[in-house]
């Protein structure tokens, strides 16, 4: 069990980890926490640095659980560290974790397979410095409002709406985005709710009934760092109050995002729903993982209880690296 991590959301994962530990251990399973501080170092839970060794997996261990979001977690880092060690671990690979962080590249390749999402538009900061009149015309296409985001962030940090009138200016919302990235994505605004569905498998994935995001109504109107961090800061509606022709399209892009992006184990897909129209906001490969969390909660609605959704993802991680130890390199 990995917790913790260099991220912003270091807190959360500790959170993630702890239920996770709890879940996996009522499952049957002996589990071993290490946590990895905010400054990059490994450690058991006598506090001892972790020495691992290429190649050689790591100590006692069958199976890594990495409860990690955001950067240096979620985005294949330590995807590459567990390959490098030769060890099982859940969820996504170094390819599909990278991808899903990355907002352009990802919605590059949701375009090619003419999978639904918002108009957007990347700047890099060299273009920003260089010719700044002609991006704010390029954007305009886009109208007002829109969200302007760093390209591989998370928790909606660094990201602005940015309205028809009043502040922030298009200017100063990219000028805010450039701290946190060089690559920001600009993209206009969908109009409806937010729906997630939770999938779970390796080549033949299942999704979970949707659940509506509710926010408690505050002061940014969209799913903000408060919103997401306050406690009471959203509600989860399950099953998401949206036609059944809507509830069976969301499900059907789920899978199909997860199998486009080539994930594996699990990932909670994002979606905007407009009546009929569903479009994709965006793919977690390590979504908050605690027993309440959005998550497990669809899937408990779904009939999977939090034990039994646990000991899968680490059947599926064995499955997925005995799948491609099977191949030659
Ligand atoms: N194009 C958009 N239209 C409407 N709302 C958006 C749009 N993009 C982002 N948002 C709002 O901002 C939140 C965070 O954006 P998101 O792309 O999911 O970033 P993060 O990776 O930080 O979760 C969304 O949950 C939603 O409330
Ligand atoms: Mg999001």
């Amino acid at each position: 069990m990995l917790g913790g991590g260099r991220s912003s959301e270091h807190e959360v994962s500790l959170a993630s980890s702890a239920s996770v530990a709890e879940g996996l251990r009522e499952a049957g399973f002996e589990v071993r926490s290490v946590v990895i501080g905010r400054d990059g170092v490994w450690r058991d839970h006598a506090g001892d640095e972790v020495s691992l060794t290429p190649g050689r997996g790591i100590p006692e261990i069958d199976v890594v659980f990495p409860v990690l979001h955001g950067p240096f977690g979620e985005d294949g880092t330590v995807q590459g560290l567990l390959e490098t060690l030769d060890v099982p671990y859940v969820g996504a690979g170094v390819l599909a974790s990278a991808l899903c962080m990355d907002k352009v590249v990802s919605k590059e390749l949701m375009g090619r397979a003419g999978i639904p999402q918002v108009d957007y538009a990347a700047v890099t900061v060299g273009r920003w410095r260089d010719e700044p009149e002609a991006v704010l015309r390029e954007l305009e296409v886009l109208g007002l409002p829109v969200f302007v985001k760093p390209a591989r962030l998370g928790s909606s940090v660094g990201i602005a709406r940015v309205p028809d009138s009043g502040p922030p200016t298009l200017r100063v919302a990219l000028e805010e985005a450039f701290r946190y990235d060089p690559i920001v994505i600009v993209e206009a605004r969908a109009s409806g709710i937010e729906v997630e569905c939770s999938v779970l498998g390796n080549r033949d994935p299942i999704a979970s009934i949707p659940g509506e995001i509710l926010l408690a109504g505050g002061e940014s109107g969209w799913y903000d760092y408060e919103a997401k961090y306050t406690p009471g800061g959203m509600r989860l509606v399950v099953p998401a109050r949206i036609s059944q022709t809507a509830c069976e399209r969301v499900q059907a892009l789920a899978v199909e995002a997860f199998l486009r992006s080539g994930c594996s184990g699990l990932a909670r897909a994002d979606f905007f729903v407009d009546g009929e129209t569903v479009l994709v906001n965006e793919l977690n490969t390590m979504p908050g993982f605690t027993q309440t969390s959005v998550y497990a909660a669809l899937f408990a609605a779904s009939g999977i209880a939090y034990p039994e959704l646990l000991t899968r993802l680490v059947a599926l991680a064995v499955e997925r690296h005995g799948f491609e130890r099977a191949h030659s390199f």
